[in-house]
């Protein structure tokens, strides 16, 4: 990010605490417009958690989430979220779960056929998501979660049910999307090599433990061209180190 240009994000000293029990206290990070970065971290660490409070779906997490600058004060559509599961509703057409955040009966809005097939489907538009493989739901999800034209996307573990082909598959649309939409994209995941394929950057949580909130250990720039080679020595490295930080952590 040059000096002059504005993040898309800042997350300031956000902290969430349960009772008595701190998991995060004061994560900040600020993503750049057009970045795609991984939060990574062992379970537990808060992963989830802190993507909800970026979401503005969580009123009690404490700090301030600023979006193109202006404070965020709780859901926005200009923030787009996708799960590990489709999320999608199981009475309504693939093209009404599509357009579903302008009402709920919007399938026919023309930009429906244009995200169907930025995602690679065709003729489900007005099929019921029981119709639809795992792989298939969560492309629609994809393309609902794009349908607001959001600044930035949230996905949580996105493509962790779904198996290695069709994941790899998903991994290539999110990046066309990403790159067609100009979107910001903030991803959770497990998977150290979807992290090293798909990023600009990856954060690190650090483990979280009873009296210990995790925070941001590393924030790690990849700037190999993609596509890109996971066999590389640096990107070896690279997992070598992340490896190393999910397991004991540097504190
Ligand atoms: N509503 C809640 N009430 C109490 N504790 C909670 C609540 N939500 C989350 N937690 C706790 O916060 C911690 C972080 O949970 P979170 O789901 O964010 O972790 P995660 O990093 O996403 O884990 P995973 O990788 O397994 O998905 C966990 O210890 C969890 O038990
Ligand atoms: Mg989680």
């Amino acid at each position: 990010m040059t000096a002059s240009s504005t993040p898309l994000l800042q997350v300031r000293s956000l902290t969430r605490r349960f009772g008595t029990r701190t998991v995060f206290e004061r994560v900040s990070f600020e993503l750049a417009r057009g970045e795609i970065v991984s939060l990574v971290g062992p379970s537990g660490c808060g992963k989830s958690t802190l993507l909800r409070a970026i979401a503005g779906l969580d009123p009690q997490s404490e700090g301030a989430v600023l979006l193109e600058r202006q404070l965020q004060r709780g859901p926005s559509d200009r923030i787009g979220m996708i799960f590990q599961e489709p999320r999608l509703l199981p009475w309504l057409s693939v093209a009404d779960n599509i357009a579903f955040a302008a009402g709920p009966h919007r399938g026919h809005d023309p930009r429906v056929d244009a995200l169907l097939a930025e995602v690679g489907l065709t003729n489900v538009h007005d099929v019921l998501p029981k119709q639809l493989s795992g792989g298939m739901a969560q492309r629609v999800a994809l393309a609902r979660g794009l349908f607001a034209e959001p600044a930035l996307l949230l996905l949580d573990e996105p493509f962790s049910a779904i198996d290695a082909i069709t994941r790899s598959r998903l991994q290539r649309v999110l990046l066309a999307l990403a790159d067609a939409h100009g979107t910001t994209a903030l991803l959770v995941t497990h998977d150290l090599d979807e992290a090293l394929h798909l990023s600009d950057r990856i954060l690190l949580l650090s483990p979280a433990g009873e009296d210990r909130p995790s925070h941001i250990a590393h924030d790690i720039r990849i700037d190999a061209p993609r596509p890109r080679d996971l066999r590389d020595p640096a990107m070896d490295a690279l997992r070598d180190a992340l490896l190393d930080g999910m397991s004991v952590g540097p504190n």
